[in-house]
């Protein structure tokens, strides 16, 4: 930009930027501030000298902190202890908000004043450090500038991560927290309130596409989607505009991160408003969460609830009445002053046809409803500017301080102190620590500082205007875990609400059941299915069910495992009924035993054998009392008794009845002649008949029980939800042994009454056996497929009611006829009725 005119050895700028504010001083400082916040670009045909680029839209926000920088210069100069002897001054330059501009402010900051100032061009400015800029892009460009020439900046507002890169920003400072913290205190309030599936909107600047790669990078590993990530194009349009707020509407993400300045913001939530989208739940970066220009009533209904976190705010006690002092009247010539004035009042100081505004007095008074400009209650970026300054204060003052021998420089040398260059200032600035308010204050070797934020809630104020209220902290020194700090019960939520918003893609999956991922969705979006039988999840949101251990059950919720339930054939109704008609049989047979007894010498006795019918008697009441064994929790000892005993009894009454129907036989067969056959079935005989027949049931069951016995068993399987407690047959040979010896016995005995059927007699005993025998046979044929398709417990029940019918079976068949005669027809009771010899 100075170009050297070898004929006339004088300096000429190519183009002159005067700077908007300018102090002289031994030691001189640019700042370098977004004072408009549009650009105007002139045509570049070239046919002409090209116009410089235009600023238009004046910034009271960026002009305040101008003015920050102004008066902290000013009380350094005051003050006795910092630089004394010395004075600091600055320059001051507008950059528009815009990388081009920033960069033209960046070489404006390094020129001289003007041509008179440094004739030859001799000499460099004497700048030593450079407060700015504010927004990444810019400061990116004015960190290239300014490198080449080791001149020190200290950054106000670029929180960028990008910078980060000692390599590329080597003389990069700043006093506002690195982007990387930003993002990971916005993830943690994301988690925080549950706000899985949400919304990415940025500018097209480095600040949004770092923040947003930030975001995502902690987002990863979270349980927090991201449905759509938007871009407010660089330079606005709204068609592009509306269609980001037609994404907004149509997804279910209620909650959006944006990721913007006030600049592009502006218009964006103008036609948001229009388009009367509701329940959003903004989530604001640094950057605009402080902006007073959305303090506006009428942005309430659509930003009130917004959250965000706002860099450290800080107390600047003159600063108040330091803005006061800045007028109309006193700085007469002042443009800035002047648009400054516009724009708080709304008045214009050139008036014309064409605005139509009234024209400002100059006397108008500042008030604190002038927000954007008078807001002093508490300074963020301000504050941030201040520190900026007084930080470069305290360096050059160490710097000066230094004592020659044992400087930090080569050879121990200090820096000259009529001659500081800019990378001796940076070494001290690396180096410095001073205290504001009790805050220490000091970069690390990246430059940042220390990583601490408010949380800021936009609650609504008396007037119905939107407050910034401080609802937590975000402390980045603290452990993991512990940085976020909120008051949640402070926070007024969007829509005016007190409970959190919703935002998920997916409903919570409730304890039951379990996500189910669709397919080529996000895994924030998700169906629940319930979970199978005999599997559970007790969370909510769980990704798979899990099995309940051996011997549980899932609840019909499948919420939680319970045990199973132990089924077996208890004394419950059935077991109650059965257990009665057992006894009920056994009873009636005694009954019937005592009526035999004290009948004993009757014909009808005598005549039917009495010996066997006791012996019938007593068998047929064990057989009544062993269905009683099958009732109750199998143990090792029922087991075994069970099946056993029940054939046992059971082969020696059907043993006894075909002892009986051997003596039938014999002895009408006997009334033959020449047939002794009386002789051979006396009842010795009949008795070893008996005895032995029983004993091969008797030597299967030992055999059975020795070798291979029935145990107890839990069988799982049958029903998945209950164990049933059975009996196991042990070896089902066996089982089948015994039931076939009981059945082969049968048959015979049927076979041997059958034949006996036709004696002659009144009483004829073998009609009865053949007919209970037949009842018999049929019980059991029908016992065996009902006790192979029973369930469980219920085969126990099955087999027990076979033994009872089978039981009174016989009991009726062969006692009901001879009791019918005892008791009620006892004329009948003699020995020529039963043998049919009786006279008519
Ligand atoms: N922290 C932001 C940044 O580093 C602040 C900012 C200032 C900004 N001006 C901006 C962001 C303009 C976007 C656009 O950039």
């Amino acid at each position: 930009m100075v170009s050297l005119l070898v004929q006339t050895k004088v300096c000429t700028l190519q183009n002159s930027f005067p700077p908007n504010f300018v102090a002289r001083g031994d030691f001189v400082i640019g700042g370098i501030f977004p004072l408009h916040y549009n650009q105007e670009m002139p045509d570049l045909n070239c046919t002409y000298r090209p116009l410089p680029v235009k600023c238009n839209g004046f910034d009271p926000r960026a002009f305040r902190w101008a003015q920050t920088m102004r008066l902290a210069v000013e009380e350094i100069n005051q003050n006795m202890d910092l630089l004394s002897n010395y004075t600091l001054g600055y320059k001051i330059f507008d950059s528009c908000a815009y990388p081009l501009t920033g960069q033209r402010a960046a070489l404006a900051v390094l020129n001289g004043l003007n041509e008179d100032e440094s004739p030859l061009c001799s000499t460099a400015s004497p700048l030593l450090a450079v407060i700015g800029e504010s927004g990444s892009a810019q400061s990116i460009v004015v960190s290239r500038v300014l490198q080449p020439f080791r001149i020190p900046m200290i950054s106000y507002f670029s929180s960028c991560a990008c910078f980060a890169d000692r390599e590329k920003y080597p003389t990069f400072f700043r006093v506002i927290p690195n982007d990387d913290y930003q993002v990971k205190a916005i993830a943690q309030l994301l988690v925080r309130f549950n706000w899985t599936w949400v919304g990415l909107v940025r500018g097209d600047h480095e600040y949004g596409r770092f923040a947003v790669r930030g975001l995502l990078r902690e987002l990863e590993g979270t349980n927090v989607c991201v449905a759509y990530q938007e871009m407010i194009p660089l330079l606005y349009n709204q068609q592009k505009a509306l269609e980001i707020m037609q994404v907004m509407k149509n997804s279910l993400a209620k909650v959006v991160v944006v990721f913007s300045a006030e600049g592009e913001m502006t218009p964006f939530l103008k036609d948001y408003m229009t388009q009367n989208i509701t329940g959003i739940q903004w989530v604001a970066s640094e950057a605009w969460v402080t902006a007073s220009v959305f303090t506006g009533t009428e942005y309430y209904p659509y930003l009130g609830g917004t959250i965000g976190f706002g860099i450290r705010k800080g107390y600047i006690s003159r600063l108040h009445d330091y803005l006061l002092t800045i007028n109309p009247q006193r700085y007469p010539n002042d443009i800035l002053v002047q648009e400054l004035w516009e724009a708080l009042y709304g008045c214009s100081h050139f008036p014309s046809s064409a605005t139509q505004l009234p024209s400002c007095t100059g006397k108008e008074p500042l008030l604190e409803q002038h927000s954007a400009y008078m807001n002093t209650s508490s300074p963020r970026v301000a504050y941030n500017v201040y520190k900026a300054v007084y930080a470069v204060a305290h360096s050059l003052h160490n710097l000066l301080h230094c004592q020659p021998g044992r400087g930090p420089f080569q050879n121990n040398s200090c820096a000259q102190r009529n001659n500081v260059l800019p990378w001796q200032l940076q070494h001290y600035l690396q180096e410095v620590s001073f205290n504001i308010n009790e805050e220490e204050i000091n970069f690390d070797l990246k430059g940042d500082s220390v990583p601490y934020y408010d949380i800021i809630n936009w609650q609504r104020g008396t007037r119905g205007n939107i407050e910034f209220v401080n609802v937590g902290l975000f402390d980045g020194t603290k452990p993991a875990g512990e940085e976020l700090v909120i008051q949640e019960d402070r926070i007024m939520w969007a829509g005016h609400q007190s409970e959190v918003s919703v935002s998920v893609c997916s409903a919570s999956c409730l304890p039951g059941s379990r996500k189910a991922v669709r397919r080529g969705e996000p895994v924030c979006c998700f169906d629940c299915v319930p979970c199978d039988s005999g599997k559970i999840s007790n969370q909510t949101n769980s990704i798979e069910c899990i099995f309940c251990p051996e011997d549980f059950w899932s609840n019909k919720e499948r919420t939680a495992c319970i045990p199973k339930k132990v089924e077996f054939l208890a004394y419950d109704s059935l077991g109650i009924a059965l257990t009665v008609i057992s006894v009920v049989g056994a009873c009636l047979t005694m009954a019937v035993f005592a009526v035999f007894f004290y009948h004993r010498s009757t014909a009808i006795v005598r005549v039917n054998n009495s010996e066997l019918s006791f012996f019938i008697l007593f068998a047929l009441t064990l057989c009544f009392l062993c269905s009683l064994v099958f009732i109750g929790e199998p143990t090792f000892w029922s087991c075994m008794l069970r099946h056993t005993a029940f054939s046992i009894t059971f082969s020696l009454c059907i043993s006894c009845i075909l002892g009986k129907t051997l003596v039938v036989l014999a002895a009408f067969t006997a009334t033959r002649p020449g047939d002794n056959i009386m002789k051979w079935l006396g009842p010795k005989q009949q008795r070893i008949v008996i005895f032995s027949s029983t004993l091969v049931q008797v030597v299967i069951c030992a055999a059975w029980l020795i070798d291979d016995p029935p145990y107890p068993y839990r069988n799982t399987e049958y029903e998945h939800s209950k164990i049933i407690l059975e009996c196991s047959v042990g070896s089902t040979f066996a089982f089948w042994c015994v039931l076939g010896y009981i059945g082969l016995q049968a048959c015979f005995c049927f076979v041997l009454a059958f034949l006996a059927r036709k004696l002659p007699g009144n009483f004829n005993e073998a009609k009865f056996i053949t007919f209970s025998m037949l009842i018999f046979c049929a019980v059991w044929l029908a016992f065996i497929p009902a006790y192979i398709s029973s369930p469980g417990n219920y085969a126990d029940a099955v087999e027990s009611f076979a033994i009872l019918a089978s039981s009174f079976g016989l009991l009726f068949c062969l006692f009901a006829p001879k009791c019918y005669i005892i008791l009620l027809k006892p004329e009948k009771n003699t020995k020529q009725h039963l043998m049919g010899k009786e006279k008519k």
